[in-house]
């Protein structure tokens, strides 16, 4: 027979009895710290027996934990069954939860939710504290007192959670050493153009004297918005590309890539991607639309070269990477790090294959098809990070580059293993968020959205990465120090 279900309703902690013979003891206490936070959240489970006895099944030490803080009544769900089924009944709540096993990942990232505030969880400090530490520090059996601990950013950079934070002086000072060896990822369109021609050399040109237009609800010449209204692009912007990070550039590849594995990247735009693989021994791949792009890409490696920092060449190639992905060896990529063109947010040409041209359904089966053969193209046990944001329309519509990612990666076969947000500098979003929320209420972009996949299992992809190094070359080191050295605004 199996239980049969009656109703729920509090019932008089006095008029319920014990199970008899319950084998567990519970931690009252820890329960009566639960109460305590979140409330009886769970009903206990109880009999109702043919003499009209209530036999707390399932509860017995929350029931004890609600009396101890002074509930008088108890939310109960009241079952009638055989004495044998209340018997199975009893063992089971006690014993299935204990058959279940953790991911300790996802334990970890829940609990850094608590903020630190654990009571009411059942976890503490210490609990924590061992879960995030490796358990065999250094090969020793017994944990030395006098041997210091790694931190999470002594063994990763950064602590390795879903807020990737740009602004941090941590962040910052790295993006300068990084930026000191001369990587110019901004160079490849605009580049010689007289500055006077704003429009040829700010991709957002046209959206900013529109917002401006907007908001002052009248046309604006090009003379009178440059004069009074235009807000210049960081000098590192002035190409027709936005940069890519190269702080999370290294971040994705001592994350994801194993040491010495080879990265593809369809929209490989600027050399930076590029240069931090080489410099970080990883062979890289990049293919884009755009000849000048690339050409001046080869330009730099060719002085990376020269100057003996690079200890893999990255190789760029030019054309449409919806042909490029059908030519790579199928399961010869350690790792695919890759950013799109957001929807139309800038345009980079006017090739009618360049997705940034294409209406957004044309966009997202052009990139759905890429990011399949640049799948293809992975490994499996493998891990695949692309870094999107989302991003207006001409009537104002944000569009989701982050589920439009996230759909056409499944349809490659790839899970959606993580994602993180990176929050970045306000810059000329906080000249301008006033002036579009007055207008429109939009609140001003300041995340891009870092999107992690992986082909295979996730547990098998991270072996393969192995342990996160966070050496450097000698000479890269040497020149990150001068930079640290020098760095006045980071901290
Ligand atoms: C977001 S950008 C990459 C910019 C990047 N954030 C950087 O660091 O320079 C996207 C790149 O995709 C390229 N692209 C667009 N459509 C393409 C296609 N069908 N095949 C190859 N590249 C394409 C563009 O030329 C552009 O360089």
């Amino acid at each position: 027979m199996t239980a049969v279900y009656v109703e729920t309703r509090e019932i008089p902690i006095s008029d319920l009895t014990r199970f008899p013979g319950n084998a567990k003891r519970g931690s009252v206490e820890d329960i009566r710290a639960s109460i305590r936070r979140s409330g009886q959240y769970r009903s206990l489970v109880v009999r109702l027996c043919d003499d009209g006895a209530l036999v707390v099944l399932a509860g017995n030490h929350t029931m004890d934990a609600l009396a101890a803080e002074g509930y008088e009544t108890a939310r109960c769900e009241i079952n009638t069954c055989d004495e044998q089924t209340a018997r199975r009944i009893n063992l089971a709540d006690n014993r299935l939860a204990e058959l279940g096993e953790y991911d300790n990942d996802d334990l970890a990232v829940l609990l850094s939710y608590m903020d630190g505030d654990y009571e009411g969880t059942g976890y503490t400090e210490d609990d924590v504290e061992k879960l995030i530490t490796p358990p065999d520090l250094d090969g020793l059996d017994e944990p030395d007192e006098d041997v210091e601990k790694p931190s999470l950013a002594d063994r990763f950079l950064i602590p390795p959670f879903d807020v990737l934070d740009s602004r941090s002086g941590w962040w910052r000072t790295r993006k300068k050493q990084w930026l000191s060896l001369g990587i110019r990822s901004e160079v490849g369109r605009g580049d010689g153009l007289a500055f006077s021609d704003l429009s040829m050399i700010d991709p957002n040109y046209y959206r900013k004297k529109s917002e401006v237009e907007q908001t002052l609800g009248r046309g604006l010449t090009h003379s009178e918005f440059e004069a009074e209204h235009y807000v210049p692009m960081e000098t590192s912007l002035r190409s027709g590309t936005s940069v890519f990070d190269p702080v999370l550039c290294e971040l994705a590849y001592r994350w994801f890539c194993p040491s010495g594995g080879t990265v593809v990247d369809p929209f490989a735009g600027g050399s930076v991607r590029g240069l931090v693989a080489g410099i970080l021994g990883r062979p890289y791949l990049g293919n884009d639309l755009r000849p000048e792009q690339i050409e001046s890409n080869r330009e730099q490696r060719d002085e990376f070269v020269q100057r003996r920092l690079l200890a893999a060449d990255p190789v760029w190639t030019i054309g449409d990477s919806a042909d490029w992905v059908t030519v790579l060896e199928p399961e010869s990529a350690d790792m695919v790090l890759t950013c799109p063109p957001y929807y139309s947010l800038e345009q980079y040409s006017s090739n009618p294959a360049d997705l940034s041209t294409m209406t957004h359904a044309d966009f997202d089966a052009a990139y759905a098809r890429i990011i399949a053969g640049a799948a293809r193209a992975l490994r499996n046990d493998r891990y695949a990070v692309i870094v999107v944001g989302d991003a207006r329309d001409s009537k104002g519509a944000l569009h989701d580059l982050r589920g439009a990612t996230i759909r056409a990666a499944a349809a490659a076969g790839l899970t959606y293993a993580s994602g993180a947000v990176l929050v970045t500098l306000a810059g000329s979003a906080a000249v301008m968020a006033g002036n579009v929320f007055t207008a429109t209420r939009g609140l001003g972009r300041v995340h891009q959205d870092v999107l992690v996949f992986c082909k295979g299992s996730r547990s098998a992809a991270a072996q393969a990465c192995g342990d996160v190094s966070t050496h450097l070359p000698e000479d890269i080191e040497g020149a990150f120090a001068e930079v640290d050295e020098t760095a006045d605004d980071a901290a």
